[in-house]
């Protein structure tokens, strides 16, 4: 089924993992995928490997002039954005009492206010025609906590009553915002966790494996598309039952 077919869908940090998944996924659901990355080449690298019509953006999702002047390039080289996928996101980990300031700033800068940043840039033109999905990538420990990641679950936590706020406001004029929050996925982010470490976390997740960058983009496409039409302000959980 092509049930994105003639929509345009941004995804953020959609040169690798997730954020590749994604822009592959939302392709092949029909939809025209501008991918974004701080790098146009490594955008481009997920463009190339699209099956339908791309284009590959440089953007620092944290720079609010930068976010405004990406959703103007978008709309003149695609059409105006009906799918934002704010996926774009960092982690700078470290026990609370060794967590310097620029740690801090940076995971908020890019996690948090870099989803602000594109969404205020889109919302005016989603209200306008009616329409739109916007979905935040969080994750489970902005849910429950992380030791070592008070940073990034502050910023995660913050997404979902973002999103939430953005639901309300935004309801009435028909566009849906939710959250997934994955759990533990392979990408680069998860790479560097040591065996020991990798072996302890899958025993505590009830479908006994990592997910896939293609786990957490399937339940995207389910929440762009028209199956998820009555589904706003929710927070959709992909993480093989670890939280429950
Ligand atoms: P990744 O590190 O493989 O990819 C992150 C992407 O974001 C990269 O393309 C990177 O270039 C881009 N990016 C970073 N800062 C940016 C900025 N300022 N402007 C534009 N792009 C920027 O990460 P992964 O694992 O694919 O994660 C994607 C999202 O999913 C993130 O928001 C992450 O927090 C979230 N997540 C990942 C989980 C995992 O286990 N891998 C679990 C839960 C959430």
């Amino acid at each position: 089924m092509r049930e994105l077919e003639g929509k345009v869908a941004v995804v953020t940090g959609g040169s690798r993992g997730i954020g590749r998944a994604t822009a592959s996924e939302l392709s092949r659901a029909g939809a025209s995928v501008a991918v974004v990355a701080r790098s146009r080449e490594r955008a481009q690298g997920t463009v190339d490997g699209l099956d339908g019509p791309g284009e590959a953006f440089a953007c620092d999702v944290s720079n609010p002039a930068q976010c405004a002047d990406l959703m103007s390039a978008v709309a003149d080289c695609l059409g105006p954005v009906d799918i934002l996928v704010n996926n774009a996101g960092i982690t700078r980990d470290n026990i609370l009492i060794r967590l310097k300031d620029e740690d801090w700033q940076a995971v908020m800068d890019t996690n948090l206010r870099g989803a602000f940043n594109t969404t205020r840039a889109v919302a005016r033109g989603m209200m306008k025609r009616r329409s739109g999905r916007i979905i935040n990538i969080a994750s489970v420990v902005g849910l429950t906590g992380n030791r070592g990641q008070a940073n990034y679950a502050a910023s995660k936590a913050g997404l979902v009553g973002f999103t939430k706020s953005v639901a309300q406001e935004l309801a009435a004029r028909g566009v849906l915002a939710n959250v997934v929050a994955p759990g533990f996925i392979e990408t680069d982010m998860t790479a560097e966790l040591p065996e020991e470490a990798r072996e302890g976390l899958a025993e505590r997740i009830p479908l006994g494996r990592f997910g896939t960058p293609e786990d957490v983009a399937g339940a995207i496409r389910f929440l762009a598309g028209p199956a998820a039409a009555y589904i706003t302000g929710q927070v959709l959980v992909v993480d093989g039952g670890m939280v429950m």
